[in-house]
């Protein structure tokens, strides 16, 4: 029998549903509750609402525990490749040999640009964060293809996924091309989804380029961790602008404008210009306090989470990540890791951090093998915008198909003035 949930004001009471995943806490169903009692639910941040069911993700905060389709990230992280991982993210399930080929082939021939479309890399300044750049490009994406695709088919909603998938590498690159001034370079079909990023991004056309092995793998381990993180702001961005029925690639570039936020995803080039200002290990006591004060703005950035109460996992992988990479590059003394090093370690024996159970997030670390393999910091969170792509595309993708998707449309608490009388402007 399904369990219910009693609220009661005092004089009339409800029964709620209960709705239970398969794992995880159970949610009330409160959509009755305004016939029944008279009442919304107040929950601003949406830090204990549940906004829809999905298969794709699940994430044990309180244990540090995320998995995609029920794989955990660290076995991901350790024996899959970021394509596979897309699609387990997109179909469900891992692809057999036949299904892996057909996907690839599919990515590979969808990383070309439209010729129209690069011509409004120009119309960007030289100094544009590329993540403008990208919210801009993305959006442009539904000018082309608006008429071809179809919400509500399947087949164009995979379409539009490998699409998104397969030119995410090319745009990023063309940005940062654009932003350094060099000529931007196509895609190459022998090369895999990360090798072919290094080469758009570093190769010129005067010189041979040899893509770093190392740096690729790296790449592609960092997008696995990177790839889906359930209802985070930018999903739920994505979700709420597609919900209205809106072309997809425009859906996308919402999310692409809420991840670049300093709280989201922009906390990975945060976290190394705040490794940068710290300068060494001795100023680290004088930052935490600044951390801990509530009346300075500075946060300890890629420390945190809504959902995290305890080590994030990719973090973890990350920082295992980095001494291998480090060590590749003869950086194994590299400064600002040493200094991430000793700020964890301080912060996680402070009982201000202790207390609120912060933990170094996924973004803590990550700038660190960025740096290492000569990506700008101004293109960290680009990567991230990679990677997540095909996050936000499967939701995309499993909403649309969901016969309970309904426009997203909360409701609010009114604060303002009641009705009043308008006043002329001679008379104010
Ligand atoms: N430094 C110092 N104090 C912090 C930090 C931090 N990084 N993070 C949270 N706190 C404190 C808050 O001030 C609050 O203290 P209080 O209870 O005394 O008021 C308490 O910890 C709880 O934090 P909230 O801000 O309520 O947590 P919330 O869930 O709203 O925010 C967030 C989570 C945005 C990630 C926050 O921890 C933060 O700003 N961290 C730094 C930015 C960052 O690294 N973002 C990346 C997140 S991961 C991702 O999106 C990819």
């Amino acid at each position: 029998m399904a369990k219910t949930y009693q609220i009661s004001d005092g004089n009339t009471s409800s029964e709620l549903d209960l709705v239970e995943g398969t794992l995880g806490t159970p949610a009330v169903d409160v959509r009755g509750l305004a016939g029944t009692q008279g009442v919304f639910t107040y929950d601003p941040a949406f830090t204990a609402t549940c906004s829809c069911d999905s298969d794709i993700t699940f994430i044990d905060g309180e244990a540090g525990k995320l998995m995609y389709r029920g794989y955990s990230v660290e076995q991901l992280a350790e024996q899959s490749s970021y394509l596979e991982v897309c699609y387990l993210l997109l179909n469900g399930e891992l692809p057999n040999k036949t299904e892996m080929d057909e996907f690839r082939d599919a990515i590979t021939h969808h990383t070309m640009l439209n010729e129209s479309l690069v011509k409004f890399y120009d119309g960007f300044h030289y100094d544009a964060h590329p993540m403008a750049v990208l919210t801009g490009i993305v959006g442009s994406l539904s000018a082309f293809y608006h008429d071809k695709t179809d919400v509500r088919d399947p087949e164009h909603r995979k379409i539009f996924a490998h699409r998104m998938i397969a030119k995410m590498p090319t745009i990023a690159a063309a940005a940062y091309k654009h932003s350094v001034g060099q000529p931007k370079i196509g895609p190459k079909n022998q090369l895999d989804y990360t090798s072919n990023l290094l080469r758009m991004m570093f190769a010129v056309p005067a010189e041979e380029y040899e893509v770093d092995p190392v740096a690729a793998k790296a790449l592609d381990v960092l997008f696995i961790l990177h790839a889906d993180h359930e209802q985070n702001a930018s999903t739920s961005t994505v979700r709420m602008a597609g919900s209205t029925g809106a072309n997809p690639y425009a859906a996308i570039s919402t999310g692409i404008a809420a991840l670049w936020g300093p709280a989201h995803g922009g906390a990975n080039e945060a976290v190394l210009n705040m490794l940068a200002e710290i300068g060494d290990a001795s100023q680290v006591p004088k930052y935490l306090d600044k951390a801990k004060d509530k009346n300075d703005p500075f946060k300890l950035m890629g420390f945190g989470h809504r959902v995290y109460k305890n080590f994030d996992p990719r973090a973890k992988v990350i920082r295992g990540y980095c001494h291998q990479v480090l060590e590749h590059y003869n950086m194994q003394n590299n400064k600002l890791f040493e200094l991430a090093l000793e700020l964890e370690r301080v912060a996680l024996e402070d009982e201000y951090f202790v207390e609120r159970k912060l933990y170094p997030n996924v973004d803590f670390y990550s700038g660190i093998i960025y740096q290492a393999l000569g990506i700008p910091v101004n293109m960290f969170t680009p990567m991230f915008a990679i990677a997540r792509t095909v996050g936000w595309a499967s939701h995309w993708c499993e909403m649309m198909g969901d016969p309970k998707m309904r426009i997203a449309r909360p409701r609010q608490v009114y604060t303002g003035y009641d009705l009043r009388d308008y006043v002329d402007i001679d008379k104010r």
